[in-house]
């Protein structure tokens, strides 16, 4: 099989899914539809991919254009499930999850990406049941990859040109890979990964509050090419939510860690989740995250209405009580007041010089490239003779509340 660069001439779509609101299954079904007015043109083989798999394998089943159904641990059983639709015309179903796969002998072929920045699974799969979230039900037990696929993984990245790799996990706090030398615990992966090369900038997500150490932090500050930037979801400010999300920290554990991240890694960016309207949250409890924003403040945030999902422990104990209207209205309040402080946590970057690691050419203005601080701040700027994977140091000169603009460029060596 190969890579087509559009529907029209492809022989087989393949979506990947994802279920963790209502919203984003919505919109596949919304492809589903459109894939079937192609198929109704010309033969063409459709297969429904991860976590809406996992979920709702009955009823994508019955959706006319479907011919296969895999979830997030079926993969390596793809080439085998393809080549059963073809000669036997049947539709193929495995959704099975398992308790050891991590795929971590197949390394991805990057060659159609542009190539600089790359992202790593390093585990699968979460323990963690909060009660709000499907993630458990479709990803499976968590496991950890083995830390030495790894590594050369991300060596093979840094030899094809790549300079940013990002490791992934739900929980990567909690990564730990046993072994009869001892165990290795995220720390250790971290460093080992930032020792690949000083020019091949490390970042990583998600952290959890309840598992975040200290010595994650310091590893942080003792490795210039370890990204200073935490993403670190509170989802509420009130203790009787954060109990009731099944989040295992309270509000003073939560800053407990923005304190000891300030105290060790005092130019790093914290970002965070936060849902809005969970069951019975009272209009104080909603205060109560609105205060905790401004005690933080977060550089940016993914803010979110609560959306019950089927089979979580919250659709099954707790009445999805706030009318929807009280949970726009909420929400839109913490966004207007997010947006306040990430414009105002941008200006103070106004006159500061980065580093930037160029991603590529702005969608607004060709003559302009975008880069990223070690912080995560989208940096706009004049190309000149800039390319795509060099490192440049500029000036910070005026910001949105989403970007940073930049001047004064020259390039920067790591030796
Ligand atoms: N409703 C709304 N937001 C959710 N998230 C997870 N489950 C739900 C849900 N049922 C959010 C959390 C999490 C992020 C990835 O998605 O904030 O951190
Ligand atoms: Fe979902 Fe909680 Fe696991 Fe994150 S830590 S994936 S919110 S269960």
């Amino acid at each position: 099989y190969e890579n087509s660069a559009s529907i029209e001439d492809a022989g087989i779509i393949l979506v990947n899914t994802c279920s963790i609101r209502e919203n984003a299954e919505q919109r596949v079904f919304g492809r589903l539809d459109r894939f079937l007015q192609e198929k109704k043109r010309r033969p063409v083989t459709v297969g429904v991919l991860g976590c809406m798999a996992a979920h709702l394998k009955e009823k994508l089943l019955e959706h006319p254009a479907v011919d296969l159904v895999a979830g997030p641990d079926s993969y390596r059983r793809l080439p085998q499930m393809l080549g059963m639709i073809d000669s036997a015309h049947s539709s193929q179903v495995d959704v099975l999850l398992s308790k050891e796969e991590t795929y971590a002998d197949i390394i991805p072929e990057k060659s159609i990406c542009d190539g600089i920045t790359a992202f790593i699974s390093i585990m699968r799969g979460c323990d963690n049941m909060c009660t709000y979230c499907i993630v458990p039900y479709v990803r499976g037990r968590e496991r950890s990859r083995d830390p030495y696929t790894i590594i050369e993984e991300a060596k093979k990245l840094y030899l094809k040109g790549f300079r940013e790799v990002n490791l992934l996990g739900q929980n990567v706090d909690s990564y730990l890979w046993k072994s009869s030398d001892g165990n290795l615990t995220f720390a250790d992966l971290l460093k080992m990964t930032a020792q690949i090369a000083p020019d091949l900038r490390v970042r990583f997500s998600t952290s959890h509050p309840k598992d975040m150490s200290d010595e994650v932090i310091s590893v942080m500050a003792s490795f210039p090419n370890i990204c200073k930037h935490i993403h670190l979801p509170v989802q509420s400010g009130s203790d009787r939510m954060l109990s009731k999300m099944n989040r295992k920290y309270d509000r003073e554990r939560y800053m407990d860690r923005i304190y000891k991240i300030r105290e060790i890694l005092p130019e790093a960016t914290i970002t965070t989740d936060i849902i809005a309207g969970f069951c019975s949250e009272t209009e104080e409890e909603h205060g109560m995250t609105m205060s905790l924003m401004e005690e933080v403040r977060f550089d940016s945030a993914f803010m979110f209405q609560y959306s019950e999902r089927p089979g979580t422990l919250a659709s099954r104990h707790f009445p999805d009580d706030v009318p929807p209207a009280v949970k726009t209205r909420r929400l839109n309040e913490i966004i207007e007041l997010q947006n306040e402080i990430s414009l105002e946590r941008n200006r103070r970057h106004i006159g500061q010089s980065f580093v930037i690691l160029v991603e590529g050419t702005s969608k607004r203005n060709k003559a302009e490239l975008y880069g990223r601080t070690s912080g995560n701040k989208v940096c706009i700027f004049p190309a000149g003779d800039f390319k795509v994977g060099d490192y440049v140091e500029l000036t910070v000169t005026g910001c949105t509340s989403a970007t940073l603009m930049c001047a004064n460029a020259h390039k920067v060596n790591h030796d």
